[in-house]
């Protein structure tokens, strides 16, 4: 197995007992974790199927499914069966462990990413190679290829034709294009589609498979809940593997899970509320000369005023404002830092004045 790289997030610390410094406390915008609360119907849904002693189905019950299901047809126009959705407990365990699933041997990552896409390699000793031009990879053949639109850290959006050419590129190879697709929720300028689209994939869904993540849409980082749909034949093999690691979603949270899939309007509520906090903390950044880059989708400004990433989070740090610095993400991100919005509207408002 490949080392581990060090958790980056400890680096933070000196700049975040800073901002802390902050007579009116801290306002952290390092971290997308949610801070709205979970929404009163889901949290009525785990409190009903709390009585759960027996053992759950790794493969989820039938409700969940067709929930998940229901939705993707529903709110992306993507048709899949029920019986190929495949409950995750959160989605960053299935992006760690993707890449072993599958016995990969070199992975294709995006040149500004996540950190888990990296990590996940590392776990099944592949090699990786980050890239968002397929182009430039020549004749190689990876196993495995990442693409997250709206993506964390940029909040950029991939278009249906440039998705297009990548599930071209990967079937003529055999590669397995997974599409983390946690913030499609949450386009704002742009509407991002997803890889599972008739308009993106031809109606065929071999080789591809799409990650989906309650976390955000509906408040649930707390539950651990997502799911991954796509390939049959690959989801079938995902699940026997699965079944055998023990990886099954509690019993309470797939009752859960099922209710918030089920339920458009608290999900509309809650982008109402990032809507909000954006249109508010844009202008008073920009008006401080900080030029945001991409970010027409997600719950990040990937935002820059030219000087190294560091010496960004040092400016805001001393007007008490953690962010998270651009080179987390992959070397191209070195002058830039990416802001969250998952701050309360008190918190948002504290940010607002003191880029005054
Ligand atoms: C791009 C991306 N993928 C996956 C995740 C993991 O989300 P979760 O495990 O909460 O479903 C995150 C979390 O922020 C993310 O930004």
């Amino acid at each position: 197995m490949n080392t581990l790289p060090d958790f980056p997030w400890d680096k933070l610390e000196p700049y975040k007992e800073r901002a802390r410094a902050h007579p009116d406390g801290v306002v952290d915008l390092s971290i997308g974790t949610p801070v709205d609360p979970v929404p009163p119907a889901v949290r009525e849904a785990l409190t009903a199927a709390s009585d759960s002693p027996g053992y759950p189905m790794t493969h989820g019950t039938r409700r969940l499914r067709e929930a998940a299901a229901g939705w993707l047809r529903r709110r992306h126009e993507v048709t899949v069966d029920q019986r190929d959705v495949l409950p995750l407990i959160g989605s960053k365990e299935f992006v760690a462990w993707l890449p072993t699933y599958l016995g990969a041997k070199r992975v294709v990552l995006p040149e500004l990413a996540y950190p888990t896409y990296d990590v996940g390699a590392r776990l099944a000793g592949a090699s990786t190679l980050a890239s968002d031009g397929l182009l430039a990879l020549g004749p190689e053949r990876p196993d495995l290829v990442w693409i997250n639109s709206p993506g964390n850290p940029t909040g950029r959006v991939l278009p249906a034709e440039h998705l297009r050419k990548v599930v071209a590129w990967a079937r003529e190879r055999g590669t397995v294009v997974a599409s983390d697709e946690c913030y499609i929720e949450l386009g704002w300028e742009e509407r991002p589609v997803s890889i599972l689209h008739p308009d993106v994939c031809g109606g065929s869904h071999e080789g591809l498979l799409a990650v989906h993540s309650l976390s955000k849409r509906s408040n649930l980082a707390g539950y651990r809940a997502g799911f991954v749909t796509g390939d049959p034949a690959l989801v079938k093999r995902l699940l026997e593997v699965r079944k055998h690691a023990g990886m099954i979603m509690p019993a309470p949270v797939q009752a859960a899970m099922a209710a918030a899939l089920a339920d458009d309007g608290h999900a509309d509520e809650q982008r109402e509320l990032y809507a909000a906090r954006r249109a508010r903390l844009r202008p008073a950044l920009e008006a401080a000369g900080w030029r945001i880059d991409h970010s027409t989708a997600g719950l990040y400004f990937w935002a820059s005023n030219g000087e190294k990433s560091w010496d960004q989070v040092g400016k805001l740090a001393d007007i008490g404002i953690l962010v998270a610095p651009g080179e987390f993400y992959g070397a191209a991100g070195g002058q830039h830092v990416r802001i969250a919005v998952t701050a309360t509207d008190e918190r948002v408002d504290a940010a607002v004045r003191r880029l005054q």
